[in-house]
């Protein structure tokens, strides 16, 4: 039994009509190496380990991630593992981020939950950048807290971490801030990438807005001052509805001018 293939077996492996190019291959191989694409170019005879070289297939026979096969992720200039356990952390939250730490600066808040933490991507950033902050995150999943933590020891920070769903892990908390990047995908939409990525990361019923749904259901949610939260531009009237018997509704758009986010101030 080999433990290994060649790039060039590996080329053989994936499909002729997906027209992948050689070079496409070398983009791959140097990203999750970390390396030059010339290195890997009519390079045929390097040696790939087996359960890398059956992912890289998988990634261009049916949308593997690469971040799963690399297991980090840049996020706000910091590095973070992923892995199955967790949603791979978009570009646009970074902006989700950025509206966080404005508001956060700008408003004196010194206690915010990050629910459906995932990675911890969210929480991470916002404690490294203000460490006098007391930042909560749970999760549903207790396989996603897991790699939060660990992101959040990768990263030298103290986060209080909670499992549980919604708003039940805080129950007699004082929170000045909900910011939340929750599941929010519409249940018609089935994308190939997302194959891989948990599930209860991503859909939310028909519209995407089961989560927001659920948390409005809860009453501590009207004590908490500001609200931040990430949404489906396909459905961000929607998700403003719900979130208008909470307090003034704001809607944010992200660095491509796309209506994403919904912030909420308390009446
Ligand atoms: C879209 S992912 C976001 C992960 C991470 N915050 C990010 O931005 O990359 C949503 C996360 O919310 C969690 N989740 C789903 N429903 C939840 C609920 N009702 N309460 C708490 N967490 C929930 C999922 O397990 C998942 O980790």
């Amino acid at each position: 039994m080999e433990y290994k293939m060649t790039l060039g077996e590996v080329y053989k492996k994936i499909p002729g009509d997906l027209k992948v190019s050689r070079f496409s291959l070398a983009k791959a191989v140097s990203y999750i190496y970390n390396e030059d694409p010339s290195r890997y170019i009519f390079n045929d005879s390097i040696d790939i380990p087996l359960p890398i070289a059956q992912k890289i297939i998988k990634h261009f026979v049916s949308g593997y991630p690469l971040a799963y096969i690399t297991n980090r992720v840049s996020f706000c200039a910091s590095e973070f593992y992923v892995d199955e356990r967790v949603l791979i952390p978009r570009q646009e939250t970074q902006d989700l981020v950025e509206y966080a730490i404005k508001l956060i600066s700008s408003c004196g808040i010194k206690t915010v939950a990050d629910i459906g933490t995932g990675s911890g991507v969210i929480a991470v950033t916002l404690k490294k950048l203000n460490p006098y902050l007391h930042v909560f995150a749970s999760d549903i999943s207790s396989q996603a807290l897991e790699v939060a933590q660990y992101n959040a020891c990768k990263n030298m920070v103290r986060i209080d971490f909670r499992h549980g769903m919604f708003m039940e892990p805080f129950e007699g908390e004082k929170l000045d801030m909900i910011v939340s990047n929750p599941p929010y995908v519409h249940s018609s939409y089935k994308n190939r990438d997302l194959q891989y990525e948990p599930v209860n990361a991503l859909y939310a019923g028909e519209k995407g807005q089961d989560f927001f749904i659920g948390l409005s259901k809860y009453e501590e949610v009207k004590k908490v001052k500001y609200m931040l939260f990430e949404t489906t531009e396909f459905f961000i009237e929607e998700t403003c509805r719900i979130l208008s018997q909470f307090g003034y509704i704001e809607k944010l758009a992200d660095r491509y001018g796309i209506y994403r986010f919904v912030k909420v101030l308390r009446f």
